[in-house]
């Protein structure tokens, strides 16, 4: 591929006049607008770049080569978690009679979508030990403002107001945005050594903050991949200050039906399916966040839900949607958020990943993932700095590495591994550390693949020692070098159009 050519800008490769189609001379240009209201047409043609269809072909080509995907290697992101996408589902959810789908279909003509979607409400509501789901919410962020929403909603229908959130300081920044996108105060509860909730701190703040107390979201295994030993005791305590718990379900790898988030004693949770089943997060595409409610908060849900027809009724078997009402009498799409179906593709993907693991190996999920993680943390904790030791969930996360006298960051680590072939890891997130490196291998990642990566990680350690400004210049075989983010995020130019006129 010539990438000194084809490669630059589709702007730089424009030659006026030059174009990749032809149209029959008597084409009637007017004819694609006529229909659009004089107000809203163009007063002159747009200024695309003009190219022959090789150029495009070529450029678009050359572009997607620039990519990197879970599909094409290690992806060791953590928390944000690339996960494994079996082409089936991907098979699955491109199906014409599932993707041609319209949402205000009538019920009766889309029988086994409607099936789908109330199975994976019922199943996620088991995998969560949780009353109810919606599939509604299209991230996990989403998710998040969904489940507050409903929380405020709950506490509104007792007029009880109540206005702050207790949010650990390792909690991922979504849980404080959110919270303060759905007009609530944002509490911080401070992190204790070993990187758990700190269960003095909680209790003053509990003590301090008593009947304003909305809610506390937690993520456990927390943002360090660390299971809070004390979730039971924290569960109670926020309980008895008459708050609801919040369960950040975006990582379940690692419970997977071994440990649910009901069982520990959260009200609410949502769980993001682009990243504990199967479909890949990131890179702007499309996500789902079912919420799940716990019993008694049914009502507060937002609608429409799939809802199967009792079975004595003459219609047995089928499904239809509820649109429901709210506590107060009005529909309860007053209280959704976002799109009322959510992204069903992604869903369609989850069911087949839960439906070919089945109840018995789903169980299987959790304890590969750990054992990843270990075993990554085990093989590189010599050469990275290890802030807590122990045993982590998930994901591990490293304090950079151990001997720090050359100046070499974790960012130089992470440029390098690009010139290995590796995705970055996580990096600088959680905030509890200054060189954080967090790197989730996810359970599905055979020891080769591990071994490669680990074998990489010693290099670049080493390379630190002997040669660090090899390190701190990288990447040096990718198409573009070291970028200034700095400048980057300052001066952001999403059109190039000006900058070359
Ligand atoms: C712990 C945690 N919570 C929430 C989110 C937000 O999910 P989303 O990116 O789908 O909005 C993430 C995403 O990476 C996460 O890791």
């Amino acid at each position: 591929m010539n990438r000194t050519l084809y490669g630059n800008l589709i702007f730089e490769l424009s030659k006026k006049g030059r174009k990749g189609y032809s149209l029959p001379e008597d084409y009637d240009r007017t004819h694609s607008t006529a229909e659009l209201p004089e107000a809203l047409r163009r007063k002159e043609a747009a200024r695309l770049p003009e190219c022959d269809e090789l150029t495009v072909v070529r450029h678009y080509t050359n572009l997607s080569h620039n990519n990197f995907g879970v599909n094409d290697g290690f992806y060791p992101l953590g928390s944000c978690t690339m996960k494994y996408n079996p082409v089936i589902n991907e098979e699955l959810a491109g199906l014409k009679a599932f993707a041609g789908l319209h949402p205000l279909q009538p019920a009766e003509t889309c029988q086994g979508a409607l099936e789908v979607y109330y199975n994976l409400q019922e199943s996620l509501a088991e995998l969560a030990g949780l009353s109810q789901f919606t599939l509604n919410p299209c991230a996990g962020a989403h998710g998040e403002l969904t489940g507050l929403m409903v929380i405020r909603a709950y506490h509104e229908s007792r007029g009880d107001v109540r206005t702050k959130v207790l949010i650990p300081d390792s909690a991922h920044g979504t849980n404080p945005a959110s919270a303060a996108v759905c007009g609530l105060e944002v509490v911080e509860v401070k992190s204790d050594a070993n990187g758990t909730v700190d269960l003095d701190d909680l209790k003053r703040l509990v003590q301090q903050e008593g009947p304003n107390i909305a809610a506390m979201m937690m993520t456990n295994p927390n943002t360090l991949g660390i299971f809070e030993p004390h979730v039971l005791e924290i569960t109670t305590l926020v309980h008895e200050a008459g708050g609801l718990m919040y369960y950040d379900g975006a990582n379940l790898n690692a419970l997977l039906g071994e440990a649910r988030p009901g069982d520990m004693g959260f009200d609410v949770m949502h769980i993001n399916l682009h990243k504990t089943f199967s479909t890949p997060h990131g890179g702007g595409g499309p996500g789902s966040g079912p919420v799940g409610v716990r019993k008694g908060l049914e009502a507060f849900l937002p609608m429409p839900r799939v809802v199967e027809i009792p079975a004595e009724g003459e219609d047995e078997g089928c499904f239809k949607v509820d649109w429901g009402t709210s506590v107060d009498g009005e529909r309860g799409s007053e209280i959704a958020v976002g799109s009322f179906f959510g992204n069903f593709g992604v869903m369609l993907k989850a069911y087949a990943y839960i439906l070919s693991l089945g109840r018995e190996h789903i169980k299987e999920v959790g304890p590969l993932a750990v054992l990843n993680a270990n075993y990554i943390k085990e093989r590189l904790k010599d050469d990275y700095l290890l802030p807590i030791h122990g045993v982590c969930k998930h994901e591990v996360v490293f304090d950079g590495l151990v001997d720090k006298s050359t100046g070499v960051t974790t960012m130089d680590v992470a440029k390098r591994l690009l010139d290995y072939g590796y995705h970055a890891p996580t990096i600088y997130f959680p905030l509890l550390f200054h060189e954080s490196l967090m790197i989730e291998p996810t359970e599905n990642e055979s020891k080769e693949t591990l071994d490669g990566f680990i074998d990489v990680m010693h290099r670049i350690a080493q390379e630190a020692k002997s040669d660090p400004e090899l390190v701190k210049t990288a990447p040096h075989d990718t198409p573009i070098g070291r970028v200034d983010d700095v400048l980057a995020a300052k001066q952001a130019l999403t059109t190039y159009w000006k900058s070359i006129e």
